[in-house]
């Protein structure tokens, strides 16, 4: 699998729980790797982050996208929920951590597919918000920068 990284400059530190966050990057790389296992090469995984505006709250937005078959329109609510799986061996459990992982930061996911198909997953972190959120549940000592904890 080949990755791509594009980080816009001069982003902001976003307030998270590395481990966390790390188990939620994880569990999506990990589908990207299995959707694009029937490709020459592996396929291409492009990972951007950049600082936007959503709904009025600004925040920093990662999409990863990857060059497998996509996500069948009508699956597309459902994989966020439990047990949720096309595959052989598959537990469905992965993309309903992200999702837990993502509220408790009061961020957003969601899916859309590419226009040249693959998946494209799409993880919004409020800047405001989730200083707050977390330094309730974690205190300081645990927050960390976005950035440092990416695995790829
Ligand atoms: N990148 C992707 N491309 C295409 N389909 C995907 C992708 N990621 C997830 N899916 C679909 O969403 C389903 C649910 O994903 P999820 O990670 O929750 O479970 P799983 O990968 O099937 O099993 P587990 O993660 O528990 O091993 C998958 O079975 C697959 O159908
Ligand atoms: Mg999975």
């Amino acid at each position: 699998m080949r990755v791509e990284r594009h980080y816009a400059s001069g982003l902001p530190l976003v307030p998270l729980d590395e481990s966390l966050c790390e188990q939620a990057f994880l569990n999506l790389v990990q589908n990207a790797y299995e959707a694009m296992q029937d490709e020459d090469g592996g396929g291409t995984l492009r990972v951007e982050v950049q600082l936007i505006t959503q709904n009025g709250r600004e925040g920093v937005e990662l999409r990863l996208a990857d060059t497998g078959p996509g996500v069948p329109e009508e699956l597309r609510e459902e994989i966020f929920n439990p047990f949720v799986t096309t595959k052989k061996t598959g537990v469905g459990l992965g993309l309903s951590i992200v999702s837990k992982i993502v509220d408790g930061h009061h961020g957003s996911i969601h899916v859309e597919n590419a226009p040249r198909g693959g998946a494209v997953f799409a993880i919004f972190f409020p800047l405001d918000e989730t200083a707050e959120a977390l330094k309730r549940v974690l205190g300081r000592a645990r927050l960390q920068s976005c950035r440092k904890s990416l695995p790829f």
